[in-house]
């Protein structure tokens, strides 16, 4: 079945999986590009992860959405050895806590106030949950954290709403800088990334880590 034309926030649409996402999607829908460099057309909005209340704000502006994705996040790589016992800000894991992990739940949880009942919300985790690289504890955490939210929140979310997450192995575009910490991992192509979104948003699937 075809879906019907969407309405749909992508959030870290500029970014490599970003980019994936938008270019299997919007020929057959109204994609709203959001990161975090100011807007430039009608089509695109600025927004901060880890801005709370800059988040709902910008989301009630937008108008009843039938998708929110989220392919964006930051987190810090680092070594263990150089991590030390810290509050989230001081922590060398702070960032990834507060933007990749608590930034993204929080998009889903702003998104329970525009969407439409049957709507779907798509976020980004990656391999590292549980596929560990040298120096990526911090993110298998964060990653780890986020699917494992996922498949407990969808269990709560009313209304026939579906709630998923992508984790994506290293994605073919990015940067050959942080290619290098991922030695011996295979590129997953652009068209397969594309295809996991929609999945998410088309195939009625809820609760579950689809790995790409
Ligand atoms: N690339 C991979 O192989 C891969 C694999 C698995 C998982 N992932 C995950 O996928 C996510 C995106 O990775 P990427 O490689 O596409 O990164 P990227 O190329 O650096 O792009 C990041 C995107 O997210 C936006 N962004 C960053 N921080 C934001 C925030 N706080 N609020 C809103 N937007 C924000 C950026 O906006 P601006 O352009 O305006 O800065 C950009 O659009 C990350 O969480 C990453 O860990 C990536």
């Amino acid at each position: 079945m075809t879906p019907v034309r969407m309405k749909i926030l992508l959030v870290g649409a500029t970014g490599v999986v970003g980019r994936c996402v938008l270019n299997s999607l919007q020929a057959q829908h109204d994609v709203i590009s959001a990161s975090l460099e100011p807007a430039k057309s009608d089509h695109e909005v600025q927004l901060d992860l880890s801005d709370a209340d800059a988040l709902v704000k910008t989301l009630k502006s937008l108008g009843q959405l039938d998708a929110v994705i989220s392919a964006a996040g930051r987190a810090r790589f680092g070594a263990l050895a150089d991590a030390r016992p810290a509050s989230v800000e001081a922590s060398v894991y702070g960032l990834g806590l507060l933007d990749k992990l608590l930034g993204q739940v929080n998009l889903a949880l702003a998104a329970r106030e525009v969407l439409r009942p049957g709507g779907s919300i798509t976020l980004t985790s990656g391999t590292t949950s549980t596929e560990p690289v040298l120096g990526g504890a911090g993110l298998s955490m964060v990653n780890g954290a986020l699917e494992s939210w996922v498949r407990a929140a969808a269990t709560e979310f009313p209304q026939g709403w579906r709630l998923n997450v992508v984790s994506p192995s290293l994605v073919e575009g990015t940067p050959a800088e942080a290619c290098a910490a991922f030695p011996g991992f295979e590129k997953v192509s652009a068209e397969r990334v594309g295809l996991a979104y929609q999945r998410c948003l088309f195939s009625g699937i809820t609760g579950q880590v689809l790995r790409a």
